[in-house]
C-alpha cells in the first residue's frame, strides 16, 4: 500500500528545530553534560497540595468514567470563580470549556470556526499552533503580523489587511519574545477584533509566571471583548502541571460552544481526578493576589534571570529583563541557528529564533527552567564562547 498523508499535512512547514535537536540527542549520546536552556517545561515541581490532591483523587474510585466534553460542572465553576478573583471578569458556566491543555483547544477552535482559504492572523514569531494546527491543518492560510522589537514586539494594526480574515492570535506575555502589554494595546486589539469581525483568540498561557509587580491582564477585562474574544489558560505553567494536561477557553459563548461541539466528536474531556485537582489549585486564589506558593516560585525564577540577563549584557547581547515567562528573548544581531550550534558546542542548548518564524530570525530564546547552579554553569559556558 502506498501511505500518502493529507495534502493540508504537507503544506506544513519543515521542522526548523529538527537540525538543532538531532544535534542535541548526538552530544547526549556522546554524554555531553548538556545544559538545556531550550525547553519550555518547568523544572519546579507543582506544589505539595497538589500532588496530595491528586493522589486522593486518583484512588477515588468514582473518578475513573468518562468526563463531559464541556468539563466537569464543578471545575467550570472553580474557573468562574478564579477569573472573578484574579481578573474581576464574571463567566456563567456556558462560557467556560475544559481542555486537554491549551494546545489542543487552540487548534481545535480552527476546526470550529475556520474555512478552507480564510485568512488567520499570527504573530511573527510565535507559538507555532497557531499557524499549524489551528490554520494550515485546517486549511486556510497563516497570515503573518510582524513583532518587531521597535514596536515592543506588539503588532501594527494599522498595517494588517483584514481582507478574508476569519480569526487573530495574539500571546501576552510572550512566548517567545517575552513581551508584555498593557490595557491600551488590549483596547485596540479588541475594537480591531471588532471592527473588522475578526474572531480574537487571546493566548493568556504565561499570565501568573510574572516579576517586579507586573500583572499580566486578561483581555476579557475590555469592555466589549465578550463579542468578539475567547482567551486561553493553563495550569501547565501557572501549577507546573504541563504533563497532566488541564487547561481551559473561556469567553463569548457561541465562541465556546462550537469549540466544545468540535471537542465532542474529537476527545472525551480531561480526566475527573485532573479536573479536580486543577479546581483545588485554582481555589488556592483569595483575591488577584498570588498564593504564596506561586509568589515563591516567581521569586526562584526572578532570582535566574537576573543571573542570566545580567551575564549576558556583560558578554555586549541586547536583551531585557523580561516581566513575565520564564524566556529571555536575546539580540543575536545575526544567524539564530549558527549562535545556537556554537552555544550547543560549548554545552549549552538554546533555541534559534528562526524556528519561531521569520521574524524570528537574529534572535535566540533562552529559557531559566533550571535550578540557579546550573544557570551559572550555563553562564559561564556562554562567557567563554565570546572571551
Ligand atoms: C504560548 C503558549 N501557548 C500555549 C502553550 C501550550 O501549553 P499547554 O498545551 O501545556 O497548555 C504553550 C506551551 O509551551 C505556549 O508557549
Amino acid at each position: 500500500m502506498k501511505v500518502d498523508v493529507a495534502d493540508r499535512v504537507k503544506r506544513l512547514p519543515p521542522y526548523l528545530f529538527a537540525e538543532i535537536e538531532r544535534l542535541i540527542k548526538e552530544k547526549k549520546a556522546q554524554g555531553v553534560d548538556l545544559i538545556s536552556l531550550s525547553i519550555g517545561d518547568p523544572d519546579l515541581p507543582p506544589p505539595k497540595f497538589v500532588i496530595d490532591a491528586l493522589k486522593a483523587e486518583v484512588a477515588d474510585l468514582k473518578n475513573h468514567n468518562y468526563s463531559f466534553s464541556q468539563g466537569e460542572p464543578d471545575f467550570r465553576r472553580a474557573v468562574s470563580d478564579w477569573y472573578r478573583k484574579r481578573f474581576h471578569v464574571e463567566l456563567d458556566q456556558e462560557q467556560v470549556v475544559a481542555l486537554l491543555g491549551s494546545k489542543e483547544g487552540i487548534a481545535n477552535i480552527g476546526r470550529a470556526f475556520v474555512n478552507a482559504g480564510d485568512r488567520v492572523l499570527v504573530p511573527d514569531p510565535a507559538y507555532p499552533v497557531y499557524a499549524n494546527g489551528t490554520t494550515i491543518l485546517n486549511e486556510a492560510v497563516p497570515v503573518s503580523m510582524p513583532l518587531l522589537e521597535e514596536n515592543g514586539f506588539m503588532p501594527d494594526f494599522d498595517s494588517v489587511n483584514p481582507k478574508g480574515v476569519k480569526m487573530m492570535f495574539l500571546n501576552y506575555p510572550n512566548n517567545p519574545t517575552a513581551a508584555t502589554v498593557d490595557k491600551k494595546f488590549l483596547r485596540e486589539a479588541v475594537d480591531f477584533a471588532a471592527d473588522n469581525d475578526i474572531i480574537l483568540c487571546y493566548d493568556n498561557a504565561y499570565s501568573e509566571v510574572s516579576f517586579d509587580g507586573y500583572k499580566p491582564p486578561s483581555i476579557l477585562e475590555i469592555d466589549g471583548a465578550m463579542d468578539v474574544a475567547v482567551e486561553f489558560h493553563s495550569c501547565s505553567k501557572t501549577f507546573s502541571m504541563t504533563g497532566d494536561r488541564i487547561a481551559f477557553c473561556v469567553g463569548n459563548k457561541q465562541l465556546i460552544s462550537g469549540l466544545t461541539k468540535v471537542k465532542s466528536q474529537v476527545d472525551s474531556g480531561p480526566p475527573v481526578y485532573i479536573q479536580k485537582v486543577a479546581a483545588k489549585a485554582l481555589a488556592s486564589y483569595m483575591s488577584d493576589e498570588q498564593p504564596d506558593f506561586l509568589k515563591k516560585m516567581n521569586f526562584i525564577y526572578r532570582e535566574r534571570r537576573d543571573v542570566l540577563v545580567e551575564t549576558l549584557c556583560d558578554i555586549g547581547f541586547k536583551c531585557d529583563k523580561p516581566k513575565a515567562t520564564f524566556y529571555v528573548w536575546v539580540n543575536c544581531k545575526g544567524d539564530s541557528m549558527e549562535l545556537a550550534t556554537k552555544l550547543l558546542n560549548a554545552g549549552v542548548a538554546v533555541t534559534p529564533g528562526i524556528g519561531f518564524g521569520k521574524h524570528g530570525e537574529g534572535y535566540v530564546r533562552m529559557t531559566f527552567t533550571q535550578p540557579i547552579e546550573r544557570i551559572k554553569e550555563a553562564c559561564n559556558r556562554i562567557a567563554s564562547v565570546f572571551k
